[in-house]
């Protein structure tokens, strides 16, 4: 786990004190989150990666992006289907598969290869395969890649029919002149990838839990989900 030793900004605390006192919050909430709050996520994503969501159709609030991450699986691995993962990886690419019955193939992420999978490597047509996991920059490793690995990965995974899963929780965590991409500025990424973020380690929230996906709609993926 990554968790900043900082507090969470004063204004943040502020909005939060104040909402708590709104009779409007003490109710369940919506299973697709406030609109307010997909509006400013597709928002944050145009003026931050040049990307234009649907609020309405390719975002999904998370309590914490753990949970979706978790969960994605469930939605997509059957009994027999596996889950390419890296590997050392954040563990919970591979606990989601594992219980939702999947088995998790592990792509180690070696020096030599900048910390990053060898995706032409990978025997592709001999397995079942659904989904492949990314976290860059990487959590445990913290290497980085640039945009055109990620559309390397865009075009792998359209070729092999798999879900692309990328987990972004530290693309604003970086260092000197660079600035992380997301896999949703490759091209074609819409008809095969989603990304994971997280007001977690970008704002010092981790214990707040809120967190989302975006990228392809559900209806754009394999149509046998
Ligand atoms: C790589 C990575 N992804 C996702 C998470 C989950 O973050 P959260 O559920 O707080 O959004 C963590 C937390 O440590 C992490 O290190």
């Amino acid at each position: 786990m990554g968790d900043p030793d900082l507090p969470t900004p004063p204004h943040v605390v502020e909005a939060l004190a104040s909402a708590a006192s709104d009779p409007g919050t003490h109710r369940y909430p919506s299973y697709t989150g406030l609109p307010a709050f997909r509006e400013s996520i597709a928002g944050w994503y145009e003026r931050r990666f040049g990307v234009r969501l649907d609020p309405d159709d390719d975002v999904q609030p998370l309590v914490g992006s753990k949970e979706g991450i978790f969960h994605l699986p469930y939605a997509f691995i059957d009994p027999g289907d596996i889950a390419l993962i890296p590997d050392p990886g954040y563990p919970v690419y591979e606990t989601g598969t594992i219980l939702a019955g999947g088995e998790a193939v592990l792509m180690p992420l070696l020096e030599t290869n900048d910390f990053k999978p060898d995706l032409e490597g990978l025997d592709a047509a001999s397995w079942n395969g659904l989904a492949l996991w990314l976290n860059y920059p990487s959590n445990p490793t913290a290497a980085v890649c640039d945009l055109s690995f990620l559309q390397e990965a865009v075009d792998f995974c359209k070729r092999n029919d798999l879900l692309l899963a990328h987990d972004a929780a530290y693309t604003e965590i970086t260092y000197d002149d660079y600035v992380a991409p997301s896999v949703l500025q490759a091209e074609g990424a819409m008809d095969c990838a989603v990304e994971f973020h997280s007001l977690s380690k970008t704002y010092n929230m981790t214990g707040w839990r809120i967190g989302w996906v975006g990228g392809a709609p559900v209806r754009s993926r394999r149509s046998s989900v």
